[in-house]
């Protein structure tokens, strides 16, 4: 559904991504992991064209991702959950997830709204409806943030280090939420960047361990984390304490 083809990201004359070739599938939960500054963001970013590759091409079922009809649709079905959650402050958590289906999807407010509850009962966050964003948490601002890429009918879900901002006590709650989203969403094509070695492993139907641009190397499933070939990925996940 997603494919990446020999792509190629520098900024200033400095690759950052070096050419990646990864085609994704639907259904799958494909998790990245890596150190710091190897270029996952980077790629989450080129996947729902939020950056333009230096050179190659993104593919969306078949059709480059940047001509801009294709782009609309990507859009539309690949939202991007944040690390630092990106909820507008002075709206409430309702208005917080109903206004891009406003505003992309064209719903009626009884349809965003009715969307909108049903997707914040998905994360727990139901009862918080009226509340501002700084009345929350850290972990139910991500709670809302999921909630609010769930109303939009996603095929594909971005996940860009949900848990990183977290205090490790709201850590597991965001997680468990996700773990559930899944479980309940078996079509969702799903990829995720964490540092969470434990909850990508639980989660992962494909993994893929990414280091200073470059795909390493990339499993089925979570083999990747109980059996790493390459002395890079093995020397990483000894060193996130797997
Ligand atoms: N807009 C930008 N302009 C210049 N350099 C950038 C830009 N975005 C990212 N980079 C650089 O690209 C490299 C990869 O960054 P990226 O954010 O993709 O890494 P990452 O794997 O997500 O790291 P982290 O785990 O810290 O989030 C880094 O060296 C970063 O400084
Ligand atoms: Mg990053």
């Amino acid at each position: 559904m997603i494919e990446l083809i020999d792509i190629t990201k520098a900024f200033d004359g400095a690759a950052v991504l070096s050419d990646i070739n990864l085609s994704f599938k639907q259904g799958d939960i494909n998790v990245i992991i890596g150190p710091s500054g190897s270029g996952k963001s980077t790629l989450l970013r080129l996947i729902n064209q939020l950056e333009q590759p230096t050179k190659g091409t993104v593919l969306f079922n078949g059709k480059n991702a940047s001509e801009p009809r294709v782009l609309k649709t990507l859009r539309q079905t690949a939202p991007m959950v944040f690390q630092s959650f990106h909820l507008f402050h002075h709206l409430s958590v309702l208005k917080n997830v109903t206004i891009a289906q406003r505003k992309v999807l064209k719903r009626d407010r009884k349809t965003a709204e009715t969307k909108a509850f049903q997707a914040l009962e998905a994360v727990g966050m139901k009862p918080y409806a009226y509340r501002k964003p700084a009345q929350l948490s850290g972990g139910q601002k991500q709670r809302v943030a999921i909630a609010r890429a769930l109303a939009m009918d996603p095929k594909i879900l971005l996940f860009d280090e949900p848990t990183s901002a977290l205090d490790p006590e709201m850590i597991g709650e965001v997680t468990s939420v996700i773990t559930n989203i899944l479980k309940n969403t078996p079509d969702l094509t799903v990829i995720l960047v964490t540092h969470e070695m434990a909850f990508a492993q639980s989660i992962a139907t494909r993994s893929i361990f990414m280091d200073k641009g470059h795909i390493i190397e990339e499993t089925k499933g979570n083999h990747l984390f109980t059996h790493p070939k390459h002395p890079r990925t093995q020397q990483f996940l000894h060193k996130e304490g797997h």
